[in-house]
């Protein structure tokens, strides 16, 4: 029995009834029928059921090989992507570094900064400033190779690196992830010279962290990818059992239970800010997986202990639209108990001697009741450590379900027409050649 990922639905029984979860559990087991048989919608896009197994040691060692070489004279390497080209680097990172790892005095690793997830100016300029005081290189990611966001960024970054370093010089600072044949980032990689990965055909941006997008930076940032894919791999193999007890058709069952019921609001919630971009990417997945047709659970996230007391007031007693699913970590990595004090004028003696940790879980424990005591129901999801392995497993673990519940929802969701409407207006309204029409259009109702 694999329990990387164990999932608990006892704080949802009282609001979905064991018959209808049954049922629920049925469609579940079809629509992972359904995606394994790689019929549905979206077939062309499930390369990435298969990665952990694909991901050989010859390509890992290739993708450790390049990270060693980028990493070497250098204290920043700035990961440049947005989405799904960004967003898996940056939930594996943030949830195995130090939390304070910028501060430390001596790193192991160089460390990884992320670009082009935004235009903002001031956020790209102060990045040029900070590398000018620092030894920097780059991986720039885009699959379609013509994304507006790290396209400026990269433009930016790759001036600065050839100011600095010489275009030679430049070249072997930076290492392009992109389609094998198209688009503009391979045309340019393959008219400068640079190192590159390839994307491939079948796996889409959200779905793409076990691929050199996420792989190479995680290397880089000095974590274990053979440990992450090896998590990954014992929870493809055991969420392909077409059986209730797959945790993946659990909680595509119970998501989709709860949404059938109205509750059209899923948060995620976490007890470790290490957590946080792990729900950002989570967010991505889920929402630009099942968005459509105006369809779709409504993905959201909070971090506890802090949101409850920004967001706790709302979720104990606003409108029951919506449900919560917590992601537990077991065992926390370092070792802190709450000190005693002989004054004791903060009254909190009764806590000396007990460890942070305790304290957060009872947090936890007892927000989740009070939560589903104010009519909000609970779905629990517990990993043993936040390491590579468990990370593997659980951002794996997520996919397939989100797989099997796009598929109950009667959605395809592996793609995002959506997503080029903004697209469309942002390049008109800026004059690209093409748009001119729409862009007077676009004028007329500002
Ligand atoms: O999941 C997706 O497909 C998107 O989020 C893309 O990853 C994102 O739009 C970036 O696209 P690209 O990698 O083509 O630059």
């Amino acid at each position: 029995m694999n329990t990387t990922v164990k999932i608990d639905l006892r704080a949802a029984a009282s609001f979905v009834d064991a018959a209808s979860l049954t049922l629920w559990h049925e469609k579940a087991v079809n629509a992972l029928v359904e995606l394994e048989s790689r019929k549905g919608a979206g077939n062309d896009f499930l390369g990435w059921i298969n990665l952990p197994d694909t991901c050989t040691d010859a390509v890992r060692h290739e993708l450790k090989t390049a990270a060693g070489k980028l990493s070497q004279g250098v204290d920043l390497v700035v990961v440049i992507g947005i989405g799904g080209s960004y967003l898996g680097a940056k939930a594996v990172v943030e949830a195995l570094s130090h939390s304070f790892t910028a501060l430390l005095p001596q790193r192991k690793h160089p460390l990884v900064l992320f670009a082009g997830q935004n235009i903002s100016e001031d956020y790209h300029a102060e990045l040029l400033e900070v590398l000018n005081t620092h030894s920097a290189a780059c991986i720039v990611i885009s699959k379609s190779g013509t994304t507006t966001e790290p396209a400026i960024a990269f433009r930016l970054i790759k001036q600065h690196l050839e100011e600095k370093y010489g275009k030679a010089g430049a070249k072997n600072r930076i290492v392009a992830i992109t389609d094998k044949a198209r688009g503009a980032l391979r045309t340019l990689a393959e008219q400068e010279g640079y190192a590159t990965f390839v994307i491939p055909d079948d796996v889409g941006g959200r779905f793409s962290v076990f691929t050199p997008v996420g792989l190479l930076p995680i290397a880089v940032a000095g974590f274990d990818i053979d440990a992450l894919i090896e998590g990954a791999a014992g929870m493809a193999a055991h969420t392909a059992a077409k059986t209730h007890d797959n945790p993946a058709v659990q909680y595509a069952a119970a998501r989709n239970a709860l949404y059938a019921q109205g509750r059209k609001i899923e948060v995620l919630v976490n007890y470790t800010p290490k957590l946080h971009y792990v729900t950002e990417w989570w967010k991505q997945l889920y929402g630009e997986s099942e968005g459509k047709a105006h369809k779709g659970l409504f993905p959201v996230g909070v971090d506890f202990t802090s949101d409850l007391h920004s967001m706790g007031q709302y979720l104990q007693e606003g409108e029951r639209h919506l449900f919560e699913t917590v992601v537990s970590v077991a065992q926390e990595k370092q070792t802190l108990a709450i000190p005693h004090d002989a004054q004791n004028l903060d009254q909190l003696n009764f806590l000396a001697g007990k460890r942070l940790c305790e304290c957060n879980r009872m947090a936890e424990l007892g927000t989740l009741l009070a939560h589903v005591d104010g009519g909000v129901p609970n779905l629990r999801l517990e990993i043993p450590a936040l390491d590579e392995y468990h990370l593997g497993a659980l951002l794996y673990f997520f996919e397939k379900a989100c797989g099997v519940s796009g598929y109950m929802l009667g959605v395809n969701p592996f793609d995002q027409p959506g997503v080029e409407a903004y697209k469309k207006n942002m390049f008109a309204l800026l004059n690209k050649p093409g748009f001119e029409a729409q862009g007077e259009a676009l004028r007329k109702r500002i």
